[in-house]
């Protein structure tokens, strides 16, 4: 993974290192987190890829019920219950879909209640179905107790117990150890995963939330968790210039201090679209708080959008080029191999000049470095992460590098990073609409 910034943050260098040097302590701190390799502290989510006893418990449920007749996983969460998930699924596998019709296991997610979804899941797995192997119900809840997602579970439950009544042996609840639903998955017969209690749903995409689902589909996790332990070392380098996580970090909290309260994470390979979805829950819920760390009311944030090269060019270029002044955008992008190329004699000759042998990646190059240009033209600060390939190592390097940088930001903004109040708000009131 490549991390530029230099030029186009449009910030002095002495300011990032000063900004970057007020964590030195911080950066200190993270170290003993991991030498204590324990689940103590609020930032030990950082010790999960490194933890080998997860990762055997992870493969032991996955021999035992990823049998090679298995052909869907319906993961059953929301928010850090499934987005993690996602985002590395779609990015590997999950965005090519439609076109791999062919390709099992897959997972399909069931994150918000949506009637007619729900309703289409049931009838798939009713018509599509020969044995209950072919099916694993995954429920994931760190509180055990989201409207949502006990919702959801209730509804396809229901209707596959009728079609295969041993439908029990196929279900695994991930939850916090002692919570409502581990105790329910004990009464009802579901094998039971447990994440740490200190590991918040945003951060928890290395415990058995990512990692047991994304094993069952065939994703390699030991090369997950091996690009994660590169990022979690590089972003403890205690030599800011060697940290791309406190870079970044230190940018985007320059930045917003500046002005730039909007984040737009632009990737240029559609397939990590998720990725960027599982970033605005990860700086909007770490970031985006009423009060800081001494009480005092900020209501504070960074709004993190997503943006999906060239698709959104033809849709918000306009606005990020000639609109407010309030963005910082971080490019992401990733090489490939594959090929596709135009012809030197194209059948739709005459039509647009320049493409004429050229490979549909010499021209998302082109347009990406024409997008830059135009930022720089207009001052518009940026940030690159350039991957090599899109693949379980880059996915899992790019997702820790984040984690960290959520982590170093919060501290520069003076806020709780892994708390989330407010969200609470909606779902107390919910509950009680529920219950009137
Ligand atoms: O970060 C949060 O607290 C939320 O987004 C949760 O991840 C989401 O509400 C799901 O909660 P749970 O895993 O408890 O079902």
């Amino acid at each position: 993974m490549q991390f530029k910034y230099q030029e186009s943050s449009l910030l002095e260098q002495d300011l990032i290192n000063k900004t970057a040097s007020n964590l030195e302590n911080y950066v200190e701190t993270l170290h003993k987190v991991v030498e204590a390799d324990n689940y103590n502290a609020d930032e030990s989510s950082i010790n999960l890829p490194a933890d080998e006893n997860l990762f055997e418990e992870v493969m032991k449920l996955r021999n035992e019920k990823a049998t090679s007749e298995l052909k869907y996983i319906i993961d059953i969460g929301i928010g850090g219950s499934n987005l993690g998930t996602k985002a590395i699924y779609d990015a590997l596998f999950g965005f090519f879909d439609l076109l791999e019709p062919d390709r099992f296991p897959k997972i399909i997610f069931a994150d918000t209640t949506n009637p007619e979804t729900l309703e289409k899941i049931n009838t798939l797995l009713n018509t599509q179905l020969r044995s209950s192997d072919e099916v694993l119900i995954n429920i994931i809840s760190k509180s055990g107790g989201t409207s949502e997602t006990i919702s959801n579970a209730e509804i396809i439950l229901k209707s596959l117990k009728e079609k295969f009544p041993d439908i029990h042996s196929r279900v695994v609840a991930t939850t916090d150890e002692g919570s409502n639903l581990w105790h329910k998955a004990d009464e009802l017969n579901f094998a039971k995963l447990a994440l740490p209690k200190t590991v918040g749903g945003r951060f928890s995409v290395f415990s058995a939330v990512g990692l047991f689902p994304l094993a069952c589909c065939g994703i390699d996790i030991q090369k997950l968790r091996a690009g994660a332990l590169r990022a979690r070392q590089q972003s403890l380098a205690l030599e800011v210039s060697e940290n791309p996580a406190l870079l970044s970090a230190s940018v985007l909290y320059l930045q917003s201090q500046n002005g730039k309260n909007v984040n737009d994470n632009f990737f240029f390979n559609q397939e990590l679209e998720s990725v960027g979805k599982w970033y605005r829950q990860l700086m909007g819920e770490s970031i985006g708080k009423e009060k800081d760390l001494k009480n005092k009311v900020v209501h504070t944030g960074i709004t993190p959008t997503v943006s999906v090269g060239s698709t959104d060019l033809h849709s918000m270029a306009q606005l990020y080029i000639g609109g407010p002044k309030d963005k910082v955008t971080t490019f992401v992008y990733a090489r490939t191999e594959a090929e596709a190329v135009n012809p030197d004699e194209m059948i739709l000759s005459g039509l647009v000049e320049g493409i004429a042998g050229k490979s549909a990646r010499q021209i998302m190059n082109a347009i990406l470095e024409g997008t830059k240009k135009a930022y720089t033209n207009v001052e518009h600060p940026f940030m690159e992460v350039v991957l090599d390939e899109v693949t379980e190592y880059t996915i899992g390097e790019f997702l820790q590098f984040k984690m960290i940088e959520m982590m170093y930001l919060g501290k520069l903004f003076n806020v709780n990073t892994f708390d989330q109040p407010n969200v609470e708000d909606y779902k107390k009131e919910t509950k009680k609409i529920l219950n009137g």
